[in-house]
């Protein structure tokens, strides 16, 4: 299987299909996977289509995310079909409320495993940032991903300054507890928003964070993906699996990344941060262009990729901090 590389020598493994916008949560501060809310999506045929295109030159590797994945009646029927042609992990990121009801056939369609979205322990916080009561029922769905096999399971525990920070230490005994990775994400936006109210408010670098994390653990790994770290942690007489998600202003985590996305409407997304540089390789495909004509447009979508974040953007912060300090 030939790897396409792009202009910075970054292979392409895996790809982010977005299979739908719709969700049944309002989180305040869901970058919505960069592309805003549309109400037409990718039949199961056509999302089978991309993806044995891209399995071609070398993606081997698939993330199922949305909006809500499990709101699609036909999510299983995409499951199998992608499962045709990749080998690899397939994943879905999900706010795990319809869990406990299709985990079972999920896995059965071919589905490895899921990230479940947990960003409170405490039920009143976690209306406030989904909009909606359901912590019971998410817990539930951690248990029935278990069941089902889905594993390992990693929730996704977006950090956030004031609201759920505190919550760490809690989440990490859960983790130890129910058995799952806990994976810290940095709350994220891009450059324009960096200076936004709301980024500001709530933004909060995970270093400090991650320092008192390696202090205490017992073994670190690094996921290929972002050249990750993750951490295994003592807690209570257990461990806990600590994944760190920090992509901010981060030159190390964008040179190591190694996916492509495809949006719900089917347009091929080199970077979550950029919406002006998609290609359309839904139309080609309805129009029933040749196997060719589809593999050109994937790797000239490989080829558009760039890191976001670069060495200087990290210098502009550390140039930022020297000169406060001088002043
Ligand atoms: N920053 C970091 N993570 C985010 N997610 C959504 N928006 C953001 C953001 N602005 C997370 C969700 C979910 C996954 C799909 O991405 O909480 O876990």
């Amino acid at each position: 299987m030939p790897v396409v590389k792009d202009n910075f020598d970054r292979p392409v493994y895996s790809m982010r299909i977005q299979v739908n916008t719709t969700c049944n949560f309002k989180c305040f501060f869901c970058h919505m996977e960069g592309t805003g809310v549309h109400s037409e999506f990718m039949s199961p045929e056509e999302i089978e289509k991309v993806v044995e295109t891209a399995h071609r030159w070398g993606v081997n590797k698939i993330k199922l995310t949305g909006g809500e994945p499990t709101l699609r009646r036909d999510i299983v029927d995409i499951i199998r079909r992608i499962r045709k042609h990749v080998t690899g992990n397939i994943s879905m990121t999900t706010n795990g409320i319809m869990l406990s009801r299709i985990a079972m056939d999920l896995k059965e369609a071919g589905l490895d495993r899921v990230n479940i979205s947990l960003h409170s322990m405490d039920r009143d916080k976690f209306e406030f940032i989904t909009g909606v009561d359901a912590i019971d029922t998410v817990i539930e769905g951690i248990r029935a991903a278990h069941t089902a096999g889905l594993s390992p399971v990693k929730v996704n525990f977006v950090v956030l300054k004031g609201l759920n920070v505190d919550q760490i230490p809690g989440m990490m005994e859960l983790a130890a507890r129910e058995n799952f990775v806990l994976q810290l994400i940095e709350f994220e936006t891009t450059r324009e928003l960096e200076n936004s109210e709301e980024f500001r408010k709530y933004h909060m670098p995970l270093d400090d964070i991650e320092r008192g994390m390696a202090d205490r653990s017992v073994r670190i790994e690094f996921n290929d993906l972002h050249h990750r770290p993750k951490y295994l942690v003592p807690v209570d007489g257990k461990f806990a699996e600590v994944e760190f998600v920090k992509p901010m202003r981060n030159a190390e985590f964008c040179s190591n990344c190694t996916r492509i996305r495809l949006t719900s409407t089917g347009m091929l997304k080199p970077c979550l941060m950029r919406s002006d540089n998609y290609r359309n390789m839904i139309s080609p495909l309805r129009n029933g262009e040749s196997q060719d004509k589809l593999d050109s447009i994937f790797i000239s979508s490989v080829k558009d990729r760039e890191p976001y974040w670069k060495k200087e953007d990290e210098d502009e912060i550390k140039n930022q901090i020297f000169r406060i300090s001088k002043r």
